[in-house]
């Protein structure tokens, strides 16, 4: 039933919706194409034909897990090769997703992200040295940058009991580098025709496979390092190679292993540093809201040098803020989800067993049926907890949706609202003047070229 979703008008043959089309950004291509064409769209590249939703109702139909469940399509599918049946990736019907998941989220509970907030507030500290320190030296910050050598160094140390070393390089670590290549790669898999992808990208291709060496090679050398020494103190590291299922007593694989390392030091981080970077952004851009947010750290903190794990959560102001940088720009952009059964989505249209359809997150957090006229605007007072109540479900997905939904969702919220709210404490921040929000993709979504100018905050506290 494909003919009824509308697409753009100019189709060509063989190339399909190519006119006009920026390949470096699908996801803001996909944004304007869905306010012309409504709230379920197609789009055609080459062969390949899909499904895009952002509608509120027909993504709360897709959320029915009796019906529907993650697809693994599309830049996710792309990753295989890197990240297998880690638990990012994998089909739902592999049994490694199933074995992972449950010996895994035990290290996501209460209790085991209490154990983590210490190393989080050590990381932040590297991160207030550093800028501090250009400060001093009357230099801008690299905002995204330094967002992600903050988050590396957090999930590497909490997950795995690795030091990158992020803040004494000037550089990214090589980790980096050969992470967003092999992101950006995946995310151009999907912009060319599958037949000549050997061809047009051959040599996209061969670096594609020195990104992925690397990234095997450093993942391989911290697991024999945690081998040589022991367990640590039951980190995400130690229940991989340690922990067997509570009912099968199977445990994961080397391979598997090895999959997962990457997996979680890659989900771990890109789109945390992309939530705080974003949040810095409008922080700096509403020096109103980043008031009262401070406001709020100076009550709920005062001048304690090391808040504790529950006075995180009490900052339910910058948690605020965070909500609405994700609801206008959901770092991970969107997920697929895939009918069960032959079945009608929101009594509209008909899927086959298998058809599937992705959701657009950005979209979906700007319809104007359910943010009102106004969704473009930044306001975090969307999030109080009575606006919450009257919007209704399924509406606000940064973390995708169901079973496999976000495993991190917590560590990524208590370390990103942790980081907020030091920098707040500590800083004025001052947006260059000339700044436009310029946003790159690479799978997930970063503010580019960002750089804030710092003042010490005076009185400090
Ligand atoms: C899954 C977003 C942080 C690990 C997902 C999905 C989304 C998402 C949308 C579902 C993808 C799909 O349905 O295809 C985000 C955002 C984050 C964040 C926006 C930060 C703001 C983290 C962190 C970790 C993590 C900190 C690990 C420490 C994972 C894993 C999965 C996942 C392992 C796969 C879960 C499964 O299928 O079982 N994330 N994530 N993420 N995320 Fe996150």
């Amino acid at each position: 039933e494909l003919h009824r979703i509308p697409h753009p008008r100019h189709r060509l043959p063989l190339l399909g919706d190519v006119l006009g089309v920026d390949r470096d950004r699908p996801v803001q291509d996909s944004m304007r194409l869905g306010r012309e064409l409504g709230p379920v769209f197609r789009r055609r590249i080459f062969g390949k034909e899909f499904v895009i939703v952002w509608g509120a109702e027909q993504t709360a139909d897709l959320a029915d897990e009796s019906r529907f469940a993650k697809h693994v399509g599309l830049g996710v599918a792309n990753l295989r090769p890197v990240a297998g049946d880690g638990l990012f990736t994998a089909y739902n019907h592999e049994p490694n997703w199933q074995l992972a998941h449950d010996v895994l989220v035990p290290g996501f509970s209460r209790e085991a992200m209490a154990g983590y907030h210490g190393m989080m507030l050590t990381v932040a500290g590297r991160l207030t040295d550093h800028w501090d320190r250009e400060l001093a030296a009357g230099r801008t910050v690299d905002v995204p940058g330094d967002m992600t050598k903050l988050t590396l160094e957090t999930i590497a140390r909490t997950g795995f009991g690795h030091d990158f070393g992020s803040f004494e390089r000037d550089r990214p670590h090589p980790f980096v580098t050969a992470m967003v290549g092999t992101l950006s790669y995946a995310q151009r898999l999907n912009s060319v025709p599958s037949p000549l992808a050997p061809l047009v990208l051959r040599g996209a291709t061969r670096r594609n496979e020195a990104d992925m060496a690397l990234l095997n090679r450093t993942v391989d050398a911290l697991v024999a390092q945690r081998r040589r020494s022991g367990g640590g103190e039951g980190d995400l590291l130690d229940r991989m190679l340690a922990t067997a299922h509570p009912e099968t007593g199977e445990k994961l694989s080397p391979q598997n292993v090895r999959r997962q390392v990457i997996t979680f030091l890659v989900a771990g981080h890109e789109t945390t540093s992309g939530a705080l970077s974003f949040a810095l952004y409008y922080l700096a851009r509403h020096p109103e809201i980043a008031a009262k947010a401070r406001a709020e750290v100076d009550r709920v903190w005062g001048g304690t040098a090391r808040p504790g794990y529950e006075q995180v959560a009490k900052l339910r102001y910058v948690r605020r803020v965070l909500d609405e940088s994700l609801r206008l720009w959901p770092t991970a952009p969107g997920y697929g989800r895939e009918a069960l059964r032959d079945t009608v989505l929101a009594g509209d249209h008909p899927m086959r067993r298998g058809a599937w359809a992705l959701v657009l997150t950005p979209l979906l957090h700007r319809d104007p049926g359910v943010w009102g006229e106004d969704a473009e605007r930044f306001d975090p007072d969307r999030f109080e907890p009575r606006a919450v109540r009257t919007r209704p479900p399924h509406t606000f997905k940064p973390f995708g949706t169901g079973v496999r939904a976000c495993i991190g969702r917590q560590f990524a919220l208590h370390e990103a609202t942790l980081v907020l709210a030091l920098l707040l404490r500590r800083y004025e921040l001052r947006p260059d003047p000339g700044y436009r929000l310029t946003i790159t993709e690479r799978l997930t979504l970063m503010p580019q070229g960002f750089r804030l100018h710092l003042e010490r905050r005076r009185p400090a506290p």
